[in-house]
């Protein structure tokens, strides 16, 4: 076990067994142990309540689905090449990056780091647990400083942001630290501000200009890919979503990263704003600020700007083909994300918004039909249209607000 920074303060050399440390120096909280994936970790014992920011170490069942996901996403990137080195800055417990040693079955080494002295401890104690001590090693550092570290010293082609709240502090370096042709994974779970519920915080976290729609967990998900890709086109950066998804309480984008300025340029052409009107709910794309118009084209009612959002693809089409045929596909452990991942397959890409059916039918004074008729009329009539993964509840199509509502009304009808 290669010692960290703390043991090295406390006079320990690279070569003592953390085992024998933590005998030593017993944790001051209690513990368990817990499986997930391949691993066996040992965690804070947290009781009856979840896990919350006020343990000394962090571990969150409810984010194994996260967890998950960064195993089949890296595995399904890097197979075929592998991936000499992963870096998790925001490691907690480091169930996330000691599952990605032990699962993908293409991550030869690992970085971890955190701010807190116990996660490091309880990190070291899993990696020598789950046999990866010479393959992890663990740093007690600010996460930027890591991420900057890394960029100066060798840059890891995985890089993983997972911190509590907003990535958005992070982003910058993790971009830096992000080998090209690399992957970087970033979390949020700050969806008030990122999906308009929290304007404010929007603004002054963010530099965006949001409002709660019919779609926010769409917004969501475009708001932080459109940070993320402005990011890394200011470092001359090419970064793209090769697969994004909002599920549970959180968000998660993986980018793919690749050097030029012309890539920058490309990719941040697709970071734009959306017009939006709240009373049809009429939505477009503007190529730049000039096609902004005061008032909707259908119903005339004022328009709203929202944005800048990423108005690209979500998901590369290779990537979840290689995911669904993959090893992982069979495998229990991943069966809840797989669901995900299968519907985020079947969504129709080049439509930067959704419609919450019960908001149509609503407007067209019925209630909901079935969100399955509804994609059957809209193919019929010549529209694209597809579930989404966010929501069983709402559609893509690339037909009007105004025609989508006139067939939500028809088929009410129908009965
Ligand atoms: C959401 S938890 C990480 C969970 C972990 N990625 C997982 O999947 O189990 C966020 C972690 O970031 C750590 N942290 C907060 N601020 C930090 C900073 N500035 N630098 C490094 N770590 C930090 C916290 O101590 C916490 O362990
Ligand atoms: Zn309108």
């Amino acid at each position: 076990m290669r010692a960290g920074p703390l043991m090295k303060s406390l006079g320990f050399s690279s070569e003592v067994s953390v085992e024998s440390v933590a005998a030593f120096f017993p944790l001051p909280f209690s513990t368990k142990i817990v499986r997930e994936g391949l691993a066996e970790l040992v965690v804070p014992e947290t009781g009856e309540t979840q896990a919350t920011t006020r343990l000394p170490a962090f571990y969150n069942p409810l984010s194994k689905p996260s967890r998950d996901l960064a195993v089949i996403v890296t595995g399904a990137y890097f197979s075929g090449r592998g991936c000499k080195l992963a870096a998790e800055p925001l490691a907690g417990t480091g169930a996330r990056i000691i599952r990605l040693l032990l699962e993908t079955g293409v991550v030869s080494e690992g970085v971890a780091g955190d701010i807190s002295k116990w996660a490091v401890r309880m990190a070291e104690i899993n990696a020598e647990r789950n046999g990866l001590s010479g393959r992890l090693r663990v740093e007690h550092m600010d996460a930027n400083l890591l991420l900057s570290k890394l960029a100066v010293t060798g840059r890891a082609e995985y890089v993983d942001i997972d911190p509590f709240g907003s990535p958005v502090r992070f982003l910058e370096n993790g971009f830096r630290a992000t080998e090209r042709r690399g992957l970087i994974g970033i979390s949020a779970t700050d969806l008030a501000a990122l999906s308009g519920s929290s304007r404010r915080t929007a603004l002054w976290k963010y530099g965006l200009t949001l409002f709660k729609t019919n779609f926010f967990k769409e917004t969501a998900i475009r708001a932080l890919a459109g940070v993320a890709v402005s990011t890394a086109s200011r470092l001359s950066l090419g970064a793209e979503p090769v697969l994004a998804l909002a599920y549970r309480h959180f968000i998660r984008i993986f980018l793919k990263v690749d050097r030029g300025k012309s890539r920058a340029y490309q990719k941040r052409t697709q970071v734009r704003y959306l017009k939006h009107c709240k009373e049809c709910l009429n939505t477009s794309v503007l190529n730049d600020l000039t096609e902004w118009e005061e008032r909707c084209s259908v119903c005339a009612s004022p328009n709203a700007l929202l944005g800048p959002l990423w108005t690209g693809r979500l998901a590369d089409e290779g990537l979840i083909e290689k995911i669904l045929s993959s090893g992982f596909s069979s495998d229990p452990t991943y069966s809840e994300v797989l669901r995900v991942v299968g519907r985020l397959a079947e969504e129709i890409e080049d439509v930067p918004w959704s419609f919450q059916l019960s908001e149509v039918s609503r407007r067209a004074k019925t209630s909901p039909p079935k969100t399955r008729h509804v994609i059957e009329r809209l193919k019929e009539a010549g529209y694209r249209a597809s579930i989404t993964h966010f929501d069983a509840t709402s559609i893509k199509t690339d037909a009007p607000a105004d025609v989508l509502t006139k067939i939500v009304g028809e088929l009410a009808q129908k009965g």
